[in-house]
């Protein structure tokens, strides 16, 4: 039986890689090995890596891919992408390649506004409250300014903060609802450290207040931290073209094309089942980007996902129209991204990653990131309408098939010919490479 371990933080890597292979898996041995195959040669960018998280027993690798040729307001770039999902990279530099002759990607900011709030209960009057916060907002930049100083040296820093009565959504609620600009940085770091002081100030201003005398009238701070939700932190990204210049498959009229493209985002809007798989498919090209850059990726999806829902039901992110014989694709999203801070100095591949960028803004990583959600969603609909998306898919699957099964280099090259004029399923491949 398994017993519960104490100071399994304080045990050494090899003591812990011993502890879990011995208690939760079936050939000790074996997993020892497994783990220790993942160390990197190069123990300073191992001991890099072993330091990133606790207790770190190996490293939990993805491929990075590039896919080239995205032509973004008229600047070419060769996007990173740690994925593991086979096809998606193919489908992102497909659609990069489709839109390089038809004038590419064009992009804009529309915002940049972080956000951040300290929660906290107060059991008295909100007009006293509401007066009380009339002389505070000086008093809350003021305590922070050592913290803000060097954002604001360089043009960011807190942009507002306002006191908000939630007592509708839940009994003495209430809350200080701050926004910031982080300018190249995320700002997680930055805003939990300035809500952090605003919710002492404000606790501290309160206690001293003569405005709250009566007993009832009490305040608690619950919690300060940053709102992943960021929806005046928007970024569009947009392709276009004449209806006619749409297609370059021979079996469907680039009207035709048109149509079905715009029923397709018309499902996605109308159908919350549709919507989640259509969002999913611009998360692929969006998230392989944002963990290729460092960036928070769990942060991301839940800001993206909130945003697909702001008009009360999850909906499509991507749109489309034909207007004027026009056809034009495009997304708006909410990306709080950064490129300096986090990982972005410290792990080398991210480095890289962002030296291929070409070292962008965070501004200009948003409108990189969007651009790829926006490729892969034009990728997946357009197989969707069209071919069905098994057919490249299953062509990319096809090798960890092949590689599931152990087949030889030699037996690759042949299944891979076998396969291009035959339907690729995994029993189909697996009858086929028994038979070679
Ligand atoms: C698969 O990873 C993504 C798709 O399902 C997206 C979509 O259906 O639009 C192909």
């Amino acid at each position: 039986m398994i017993t519960p371990i104490e100071g399994f933080s304080k045990l050494t890597k090899n003591q812990k890689i011993a502890w879990i292979a011995e208690n939760y898996t079936q050939n000790s041995d074996e997993a020892i090995k497994i783990l220790k195959r993942y160390w990197n040669a190069d123990s300073d960018l191992q001991k890099l890596h072993d330091e990133f998280i606790e207790n770190t027993v190996s490293n939990y690798y993805l491929p990075l891919g590039i896919a080239p040729n995205f032509l973004i307001n008229d600047k070419l770039y060769a996007i990173p992408m740690a994925i593991e999902e086979s096809s998606v990279v193919a489908a992102a530099s497909k659609a990069a390649k489709f839109w390089l002759k038809r004038g590419g990607f064009k992009t804009s900011i529309i915002g940049t506004e972080k956000v951040g709030q300290v929660h906290f209960m107060y059991t008295g009057d909100f007009t006293k409250l509401n007066e009380f916060f009339t002389g505070l907002e000086s008093v809350l930049k003021n305590d922070a300014s050592d913290i803000t100083k060097n954002m604001k040296k360089r043009g960011g820093g807190i942009t507002a903060i306002t006191l908000k009565d939630k007592t509708e959504d839940l009994k003495d609620y209430y809350q200080l609802h701050c926004t910031f600009e982080t300018l190249d940085a995320m700002g997680a770091n930055f805003i939990n450290t300035c809500l952090e002081q605003f919710a002492q100030t404000l606790k501290r201003e309160f206690t001293n207040s003569l405005l709250f005398s009566n007993s009832y009238e009490e305040l608690e701070i619950v919690m300060s931290i940053l709102s992943n939700y960021v929806p005046n932190c928007i970024v569009k990204a947009e392709v276009s073209c004449p209806v006619e210049e749409l297609n370059d498959d021979k079996n469907i009229s680039p009207e035709d094309f048109a149509q079905k493209m715009i029923r397709a985002i018309a499902i996605a809007k109308a159908e919350p089942y549709r919507a989640v798989t259509h969002n999913k498919g611009i998360m692929n090209g969006i998230d392989a980007v944002v963990l290729a850059t460092g960036n928070d990726f769990r942060a991301i999806e839940a800001g993206v996902h909130a945003y697909a829902a702001k008009d009360g039901q999850y909906s499509s992110l991507t749109h489309a129209t034909v207007e004027n014989n026009i056809f034009k694709f495009w997304i708006e999203i909410p990306l709080a991204l950064g490129t300096v801070g986090g990982l972005t100095s410290l792990h080398p591949l991210v480095k890289l990653a962002l030296e291929i960028l070409q070292k962008p803004s965070a501004k200009e990583l948003m409108q990189i990131v969007a651009v790829a959600g926006l490729a892969q969603n034009f990728g997946a609909v357009r197989s969707l309408v069209t071919t069905g998306i098994q057919k490249g898919h299953m062509k990319m699957h096809l090798m960890n098939i092949l590689n599931q099964l152990g087949a030889s280099e030699e037996q690759k090259v042949t299944l891979v010919e076998h396969f291009k004029t035959n339907t690729i399923t995994h029993s189909a491949v697996i009858e086929a490479y028994n038979k070679l």
